[in-house]
């Protein structure tokens, strides 16, 4: 790819519930802690500088959650960007409690999601939260009763829309009978597609769709076809995987995580990254 400054704008935009705009390459902040996703980053200075750095490359767009290090990640983002500045959305999550590095453990009650929301809004120093997102359902309690508590939420001013997590369209239904729901958190990629029907889901309703794990699992698979593509960009893999996830739907919003500025720099370029009608089919078709 050409060597320019990367640039986050180059992916276009997309809106939030209807009146928030944001750039279509985010970054999600779960990497930035230790390992395990427990603890404080092996570099702290190396996390901020990532934090920054995406901001300087034009990401408006964070994702994060109260569950991440527990409290680190929304931790080190306050630390790194507070004062914000203006147009920056920090979304974060509730609904996951961490008994240990690696373990993650759901909890939908309305208690819980309410003091955890109090948390997020006191470590990421806000007044309100722009997206807050139920990081899962929790099986014991009724969904019902956990987007009650989000409803209730974003009533009091707390957070100003809602987004789900890791949800089927029958669960996106009934929580859309309690509050709007502007987007939703699941695992995509181009080698990773049972989310099919809810980003289809996503797009034909006008709720953004952000895949989590848009990395996860690209690499040579047994066809070649992305390492050909890549190599007729003078670009890497995971950056056609990141090109071919914008390319699939406007809804799309992809998070890639990373602990390092080189890789921030890597990601962020892909946004300029154009498939030909021919290439993003031929990906589809090697299928995940
Ligand atoms: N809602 C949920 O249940 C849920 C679950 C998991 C994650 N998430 C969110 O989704 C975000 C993305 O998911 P993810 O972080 O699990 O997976 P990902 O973005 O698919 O992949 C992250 C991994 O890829 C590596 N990587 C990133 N850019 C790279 C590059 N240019 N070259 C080589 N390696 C690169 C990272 O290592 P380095 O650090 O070395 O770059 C890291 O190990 C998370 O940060 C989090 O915000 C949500």
């Amino acid at each position: 790819m050409a060597s320019t400054t990367p640039d986050a704008s180059a992916a276009g935009t997309l809106t939030l519930g209807g009146d928030l705009e944001v750039r279509r390459l985010g970054f999600g902040a779960m990497r930035i802690t230790g390992e395990g996703i427990w603890g404080p980053p092996a570099n702290r200075e190396e996390a901020k500088a990532v934090l920054r750095r995406a901001l300087e490359l034009g990401v408006n767009f964070i994702d994060t959650a109260d569950s991440y290090g527990p409290e680190v990640s929304e931790e080190l983002i306050a630390e790194a960007l507070h004062p914000y500045p203006g147009g920056l959305v920090i979304a974060t999550k509730g609904g996951l409690k961490r008994p240990g590095p690696g373990r993650w453990e759901p909890d939908g009650r309305p208690e819980h999601l309410r003091e955890a929301c109090e948390g997020s809004l006191q470590r990421l120093r806000l007044e309100r939260i722009d997206l807050y997102q139920l990081h899962t359902v929790d099986p014991r309690v009724p969904l019902e009763d956990s987007v009650g508590a989000l409803a209730d939420l974003r009533d009091e001013g707390k957070i100003a829309r809602v987004g789900l997590s890791n949800v089927d369209t029958a669960e996106l239904e009934r929580a859309r009978e309690i509050v709007p729901v502007v987007s939703v958190q699941n695992r995509y990629s181009v080698a990773d597609r049972d989310s099919d029907p809810v980003l289809d889901w996503c797009e034909r309703q006008g709720l953004a769709f952000i895949p989590w794990g848009p990395l996860r699992g690209v690499g040579p698979d047994g066809t070649g076809v992305i390492g050909r593509v890549a190599d007729a960009h003078g670009a890497n893999e995971l950056q056609v995987a990141l090109a071919w996830l914008l390319a699939r739907s406007p809804a799309m919003l992809p998070i890639p995580g990373t602990s390092s500025v080189e890789h921030m720099e890597e990601n962020v370029a892909a946004a300029a990254l154009r498939l030909s009608e021919e290439e993003f089919g031929e990906l589809l078709a090697a299928g995940p």
